[in-house]
């Protein structure tokens, strides 16, 4: 099932709302681009690619939204929703990505301004139907990285919940699993949002794939009793050197498996690799509220004492020499990721 999707009925962008999960599966309406802004802030919508279809459909939106009768004027304030729209969240760029592939359609588009509107939101729902294809491609590539029997350290959330269908990590895990193999998901819960015990936990149940959750400071020890042979994470965004950006505790569970020569495999669409930024030292990360960290409550007590402050990045960086290939659509790149990601991105031009 797809979790985001434009209605046509009623001309509006739905969502599975997230927040409300695993307690409730209800679907959000987003009838401005500012909503769809807001909802990618609260994390109605999360995901990378996710929160990129969720912007293309923001722009639609915008379109719709815009009184001007002149292009020139709908141009202006596409560009005003583009943005807000990118200024939501800004380490996934995939949300940057869609914006600025609809406004390159909007600019290079000739005819009156109700066949712009229409050629935007035509765009968009280009960019979530490719985004499903994508997803079956790179879960083929990846499933036969998986092996029968295999235990699989998974952290966030990777699954159809996080892009318009299928899935990134989960998406790979889900396509060994109807292949016929026996994969056993260890869940990461994800602090502090809990994407993994919650929504990736919640996905894996829908499957019938078997999984355990643990706390994310577990992995190490599953890691060091050989207990798990593969780990598997998506990603927000890749650098050009192969630096990769994702969930909050990434980087030591990388560190953990390195240390105990697992395999460490980032999944994700080459609209996630940004080939502009060299390292992830440029990548920008989010520090959200620190009352998602001081908000965890234990037996229906506060888990810190009143007063306390935190600190709450949502991602780090995982360096390029702690991750052993990036599962694309377009193959699945090995270091060295200066030369591989180039090839995956732009594979016509390079052959290996
Ligand atoms: O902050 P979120 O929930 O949007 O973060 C999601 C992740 O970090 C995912 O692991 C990521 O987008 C992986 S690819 C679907």
């Amino acid at each position: 099932m797809r979790t985001i999707f434009w209605d046509y009925d009623v001309n509006l962008l739905k969502m599975i709302d997230q927040r409300r999960l695993p307690g409730a599966l209800e679907l959000a309406t987003c009838r401005t681009h500012v909503e769809v802004a807001q909802a990618i802030r609260e994390m109605t919508v999360r995901g990378a690619p996710a929160i990129g279809a969720a912007a293309a459909f923001g722009m639609a939106l915008a379109g719709f939204e815009s009184a001007s009768s002149s292009t020139r004027g709908l141009l202006a304030d596409l560009e005003a929703a583009a943005h807000t729209l990118k200024a939501s969240r800004p380490t996934a760029v995939n949300l940057a990505w869609a914006v600025d592939r609809v406004m390159r359609k909007a600019h290079s588009l000739e005819g009156n301004v109700d066949d712009l509107r229409a050629a935007i939101l035509a765009e968009a729902q280009r960019i979530a139907d490719e985004d499903v294809e994508t997803n079956k491609r790179m879960a083929a590539y990846g499933a036969a990285l998986l092996d029968d029997g295999d235990t699989v350290i998974h952290h966030c959330n990777t699954g159809a919940l996080a892009v318009v269908d299928w899935g990134t990590a989960l998406g790979v895990i889900r396509s060994a699993h109807e292949q016929g193999k026996r994969i056993h998901v260890l869940v990461d819960e994800t602090r502090p949002r809990l994407q993994g015990a919650r929504l990736t936990a919640w996905e894996l149940q829908q499957y019938g794939i078997s999984y355990e959750i643990i706390t994310d400071n577990m992995a190490g020890y599953f890691l060091s009793r050989g207990e798990v042979q593969k780990v598997l994470f998506g990603a927000d965004r890749i650098a050009a050197n192969g630096d990769v950006a994702n969930k909050i505790g990434t980087y030591m569970l990388a560190l953990a498996a390195h240390d105990n020569g697992v395999p460490v495999y980032s999944v994700a669409p080459t609209s996630t690799i940004d080939l502009s930024t060299p390292d992830g030292q440029h990548i920008p990360i989010e520090e959200r509220d620190p009352d998602e960290v001081l908000g965890l409550q234990f037996h229906g007590e506060p888990v810190a004492p009143q007063g306390a402050k935190a600190r709450n990045p949502a991602f780090d960086v995982t360096p390029a020499r702690l991750i052993t290939a990036i599962v694309t659509e377009n193959g699945i790149a090995y270091p060295p990721f200066l030369d591989t990601l180039r090839g995956v991105v732009h594979p016509k031009k390079v052959t290996y």
